[in-house]
């Protein structure tokens, strides 16, 4: 039987649904909101601050982030029960040269997951995008419905990956007999510049955009005196996010979409253009 951690989440929510036919059991916290789940899913209260509830489980998909702390002694307690196979979601922030809090740790739980005697995978995803869920995408398209000028912070390149393309490679990737063991970069269908991406967002919107340059300083400066994003997010902003897939094409014929139809397929679903 497998249990789905992290099955409530933004992620989570769209994996259970390609799981729903196999009877998987969805961990929730007392707190978690269970109606975005499957009536039929059945439902086991935990926290992975705790260990697990594992009884008659063989096979564990992690979606929750593992920047907590939690995946180390979750290893342990899976070394010890009947928990055979394992894929986790982890992040290409992983690769960020910039300072960052939490990529010790999660480096540290990565290094816990290879090392562990499971039959273990790992996706690594670029930033995910495609519903009203996202915190990112969905905030960009609703701000150029609104206006039609856009700050443009440094030039780098982004991959996002579509969350349907995510969930389809994590249900193939625990399927596939040739990832067992190994770790993939996972990313939308191609690379594009920020510029690139706010105008195709902006067409997504049938929108025009001016894109106007501000130096990567001064957004630095703004943040520390404003505090509305991170001095981190800003200098994340100018950083390249680009990953090439082509193991997880040959292992488990990942073919994702590219941003274009992503973000087209988005902005309808979020009402800000009508359906054609
Ligand atoms: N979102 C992105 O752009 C992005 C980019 C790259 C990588 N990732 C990675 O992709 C994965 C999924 O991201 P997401 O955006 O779907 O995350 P999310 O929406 O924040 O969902 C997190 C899930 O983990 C659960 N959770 C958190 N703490 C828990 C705890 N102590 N015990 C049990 N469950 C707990 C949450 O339960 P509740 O419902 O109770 O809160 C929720 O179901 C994570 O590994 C994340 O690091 C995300």
């Amino acid at each position: 039987m497998i249990l789905l951690v992290g099955a409530t989440g933004f992620l989570g929510s769209a994996v259970v649904e390609r799981f729903a036919s196999r009877n998987p059991v969805a961990l929730a916290r007392p707190t978690s909101d269970t109606s975005v789940l499957p009536p039929e899913i059945e439902i086991r209260q935990g926290n992975l601050a705790q260990p697990l509830p594992l009884d008659s489980i063989d096979t564990l998909v992690y979606c929750a982030s593992m920047g907590f702390g939690h995946v180390p002694a979750l290893i342990t307690q899976l070394e010890q029960s009947n928990v055979k196979r394992a894929l986790f979601v982890s992040t290409t922030a992983i690769f960020t040269t910039l300072p960052s809090t939490s990529r010790q740790i999660r480096r540290a739980a990565e290094d816990a997951v290879t090392n562990s005697t499971l039959e273990w995978s790992i996706l690594r995803p670029t930033m995910i995008y495609g519903t009203e869920r996202d915190r990112n995408i969905s905030r960009l398209l609703r701000f150029l419905k609104r206006w039609p000028v856009f700050p443009l912070c440094g030039n780098a390149l982004w991959q996002p990956i579509h969350v349907d393309d995510l969930a389809d490679a994590v249900v193939a990737s625990l399927d596939s007999p040739h990832t067992t063991g190994r770790i993939y970069n996972v990313a939308g269908g191609e690379p594009l510049r920020f510029a690139d991406l706010i105008r195709t967002a902006a067409r997504a919107l049938q929108r025009r955009v001016l894109l106007v340059p501000v130096p990567v300083s001064a957004a630095v400066l703004a943040a520390q005196l404003t505090r509305v994003v991170t001095t981190e997010q800003i200098r994340r902003l100018a950083e390249d996010k680009a990953f090439p897939y082509t193991d997880a094409a040959r292992d488990f014929g990942f073919n994702p979409r590219a941003f274009a139809q992503g973000v087209r397929l988005e902005a309808r679903r979020l009402g800000l253009v009508s359906e054609r």
